[in-house]
Formats: structure tokens, C-alpha cells, sequence
């Protein structure tokens, strides 16, 4: 991992965000807990998201469907047949990788030191073979190539084998009843398999879209880059209903749409870039990847898929129910074309954590701060009395039950105030408010500012409207 990531990562598990889960049994791969700061960031990017696509939209509304799902719904929608990953075993260290990701990365070394053909003909070739499912091919290719395991360095490989990444449990009390369930790998299902159940309800009209935030599991082969491919984590996704034909119209604008949201958000123009994908699964006639420049490269954020009539087609298929509209402007039943947003909470949480890890170097002193947008800081404010007497801490109470019922905000008297600055800097609080003796006497305070650490004198009466304008988003 790379030295910009470290520092991040050691800076979310100190700092209250982001901590490996049940870390006192040495934590468990690719599963990480929020702490206290990382909720709240957390929480306030899963709203933003929310009320830009429910609120502001007013043909989009919101389902909260379960995670277990009736097993069928995962053979039509392909995932039981096709959602694999090919994975290989190193003999001696007993280490899996995904094959894939073995010669992809084989490849990039020769594209580092300049030899773009050769790197090209390495993943054209396993583009190929996947694509043929051509598995002693893709082992094949790792032997001539003679990729070494990292660890082990020898190049002792097993054969390769296809590696369904869902996971599964049994439902049912006895053994002789129980059946095999399945944790969801993306919450989109939970949204086709209630399509009319929402159209009908909430009166929807095509086109209309159904939003949803939940847990999603994947048994991923290779989890590092911290919460960037995570075993546990959460989506964001937003399937749109469209009448056929005008999918790809909807396709652009929903791309544009979800570029601009990223941009609002404070994530500079030249850190994103669109993907647009070359070789198209099955089901859809358009897709394109928003990409993030993260510490370790230029990697996906968010995904936007034009999937046609697939997944209603197939789950019409399989449990025998229509899945059609009536169309009364053309006057038409039809199966609606679906463009889908995607985008994972926790992918969106690190792209954050990056894009607002700030270290300020001048000749006198060294800062660290998060730059946080407020709308989406933690916590938005921190009062501050500068000393723990003649009455400044209960002035400064006053000042918190003023705001709190609005805003997170944090009461701090311990320590110097320039240390508590310095912590409010590194959770990226966007204001300290100074309480001192001036305060006691015609109810002004000192608003220091988390970016520039310019300091203004402000009154008390007007400090619930100053926070209010700079988080509201
Ligand atoms: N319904 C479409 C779908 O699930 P995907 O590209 O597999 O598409 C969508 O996933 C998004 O979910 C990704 O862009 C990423 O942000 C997030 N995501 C996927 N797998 C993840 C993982 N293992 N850990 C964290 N986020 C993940």
C-alpha cells in the first residue's frame, strides 16, 4: 500500500472513523468498523445522496427491502450462474488470488516501463479467454508468463477455478428443511422484485425511479485498499423506469447528472473521469464506470448501466407474474427499460477521506486537517471557552443548546485552544467558536475558520444561520 493511503488509513483509525473490525481478535479481511466521526461522515453522505435523488427528484421515490431475498431471484438475475470471479492457489504459500487481477497486474508493470504493446496483448489476451471462459488458457498464460506468487515467489500455481462471490446460509430450523439463502451482492434486486409493488402504491408514472441504501455482501478473492473492495458494505443504487427506446437519452442524462453531484460535493474536476466500458454484459446496451484518481490509481466510484428489459424480463420469467406497465400517454403495456446509478457508500467515504486529507506544510508549522465540505463534516462546529472559569463554560453551554437540536456539535474546555483547534482540525470540523470574556459582555464570539484559520468576531444571534448557509448542500 501505498504512503499517502497509510497515512490515511492510520489517520481514520485514530481519529474516530474507520477501525478493522473486531480488531481485539486481530480483525476480520475486508470487514471495517465506523467509529463515532466516521457514522456521522458517513450518515451525511448516505443522506446527501438520498434527498438529491428523493427529495429533489419527484419521480423518485424510496424502498428499504431485506437482504435475504427468495433464492430464485438470484438465479434470474444471473448471479448464481455468472457471478464469479476465476481464482488460482499458490502451492507453497497456500495463498489464493484472483487470476485475473495476477495477469492485469503483470501487465501494468510492463505498460510502467514503457512497453505498451506487450501490456495490451496481456489483457487483450485474458479479455479473451474470460470472455471464452477459457480457464486453462488464463493458467496457461500465468505459466509462460511466469508470474510469481508475491509471497511464496515461486510460481507453483493449482488450476484455475470459476468462484461464485456470494455467500450463503441456511434458512429453517432442522436440517432436513433448511435451504440455501443467500446474503444480497447488490441491492438492486430488492428494487426490480418490487417494481409494481412501488409503481402501483406510490402511483408512480413511467419514467419514475425507485431508491435504495443497504448492506451488500461479496466474498472478494482479493480485499485490500481498505474499505475500497470490502466483503461487507453498503450501496447506493437508483433504478430508473423508462419507456423503451428513449434508454440511452436517459442513460446520458443520468450520467451527466451524477458527475455534477460529485463535483458539488467538492471532489476537483480533474480527480474524476468517466470509463466508459468497452465490452458489455449481457444485459446492458451502455455502461460507464465514474473513475476516482485514488492514492493507488484512477479506480471506479460509481457505476451508471443502461440494463434494458433484463432483469424484469427474467424475474417475469421465473415466477410467472407480468412485469408490465400500462402506458396510458402511447397507450401500450410494456416491460420498462431500466437505467441504473451505483454507487457504494464506502467507496464514496474514502474517495472523501482522500480528496479532503489536507497536510500544510509552511517554514513555521506543519498542519493536518480535513477539508470537508460541511455539509458533510461530522461534526459542524466546536465551542470552545477559552477558559474553564468566570463563567465562560456555562456561557458556552448556553451556545451549545442553541444549536444542538440542528447541528452535531462538540462542547471541548480541556487543554489549550490551540490544541483544540488542532483536534477539531484533524475530524475536519469547518468551525471553532471562541467563547471568552469580550463574550460575557456584549455576546459576541470568535468564529475561527477550519481552512483558512482566519478568525471574525460574530454575534451569538447570528451563528445559527451562519452554520445553516455553509452545510446546507
Ligand atoms: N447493481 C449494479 C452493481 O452492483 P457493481 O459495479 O458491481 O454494480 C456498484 O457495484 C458499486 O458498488 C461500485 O461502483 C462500488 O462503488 C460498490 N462496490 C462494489 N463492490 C464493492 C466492494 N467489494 N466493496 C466496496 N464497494 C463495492
Amino acid at each position: 500500500e501505498n504512503a499517502q493511503l497509510k497515512d490515511i488509513i492510520s489517520h481514520a483509525k485514530e481519529y474516530g472513523f474507520v477501525y478493522p473490525s473486531s480488531e481485539i481478535y486481530d480483525g476480520l479481511q475486508a470487514v471495517y468498523d465506523y467509529g463515532a466521526y466516521g457514522v456521522e461522515l458517513k450518515n451525511n453522505l448516505k443522506r446527501l445522496w438520498w434527498e438529491t435523488m428523493t427529495r429533489v427528484q419527484d419521480n423518485i421515490v424510496g424502498i428499504d427491502a431485506a437482504i435475504f431475498m427468495h433464492p430464485t431471484t438470484w438465479k434470474a438475475s444471473g448471479h448464481v450462474d455468472s457471478f464469479n470471479d476465476p481464482m488460482i492457489d499458490n502451492k507453497d504459500s497456500k495463498k489464493r488470488y484472483r487470476a485475473d487481477v495476477l495477469i492485469e497486474e503483470h501487465a501494468a508493470t510492463f505498460e510502467r516501463a514503457g512497453d505498451i504493446e506487450k501490456a495490451n496483448s496481456l489483457t487483450g489476451a485474458l479479455a479473451r479467454m474470460l470472455e471464452a471462459e477459457d480457464l486453462a488458457g488464463v493458467r496457461d498464460l500465468i505459466i509462460n508468463e511466469d508470474i510469481k506468487c508475491p509471497i511464496s515467489g515461486t510460481s507453483n500455481w493449482t488450476d484455475v477455478r470459476q468462484f461464485n462471490l456470494m455467500f450463503s446460509t441456511q434458512v429453517g430450523s432442522v436440517a432436513e428443511d433448511a435451504s440455501t439463502i443467500y446474503l444480497r451482492p447488490e441491492t438492486a434486486q430488492g428494487i426490480f422484485v418490487n417494481f409494481l409493488n412501488v409503481q402501483k402504491t406510490a402511483r408512480m408514472k413511467v419514467p419514475f425511479g425507485i431508491a435504495q441504501i443497504g448492506k451488500a455482501f461479496r466474498n472478494e478473492i482479493v480485499a485490500r485498499q481498505f474499505i475500497f473492495r470490502m466483503r461487507e458494505f453498503e450501496q447506493m443504487e437508483m433504478q430508473f423506469f423508462v419507456r423503451p427506446g428513449t434508454e440511452l437519452d436517459w442513460y446520458k442524462q443520468w450520467a451527466e447528472m451524477r458527475m455534477k453531484w460529485h463535483l458539488a460535493l467538492g471532489t476537483p474536476e480533474d480527480k474524476l473521469r468517466k470509463h466508459d466500458h468497452e465490452k458489455l454484459a449481457h444485459y446492458a446496451n451502455a455502461a460507464m464506470d465514474i473513475e476516482y484518481e485514488f492514492p493507488f490509481g484512477f479506480k471506479e466510484v460509481e457505476g451508471i448501466h443502461s440494463r434494458t428489459d433484463f432483469d424484469l424480463k427474467s424475474h417475469q420469467e421465473f415466477s410467472k407474474k407480468k412485469q408490465q406497465y400500462f402506458d396510458p400517454e402511447v397507450n401500450q403495456n410494456y416491460i420498462p427499460y431500466v437505467i441504473e446509478t451505483s454507487i457504494g457508500a464506502d467507496r464514496l467515504f474514502l474517495l472523501t477521506l482522500c480528496n479532503a486529507y489536507t497536510e500544510e506544510k509552511t517554514e513555521e508549522k506543519s498542519r493536518t486537517y480535513l477539508k470537508l465540505h460541511p455539509a458533510i463534516a461530522p461534526v459542524k462546529a466546536a465551542i470552545l471557552p477559552i477558559t474553564k472559569k468566570d463563567g465562560l463554560p456555562e456561557k458556552g453551554k448556553e451556545i451549545v443548546e442553541l444549536l444542538k437540536y440542528d447541528f452535531n456539535i462538540i462542547y471541548e474546555e480541556a487543554a489549550s485552544i490551540g490544541k483544540r483547534y488542532t483536534r477539531q482540525d484533524l475530524i475536519g470540523t469547518p468551525f471553532c467558536i471562541a467563547v471568552d470574556h469580550q463574550t460575557l459582555e456584549d455576546n459576541t464570539v470568535t468564529i475561527r475558520h477550519r481552512d483558512t484559520t482566519e478568525q471574525e468576531r460574530v454575534p451569538i444571534a447570528e451563528l445559527h444561520g451562519r452554520i445553516a448557509e455553509a452545510t446546507s448542500f
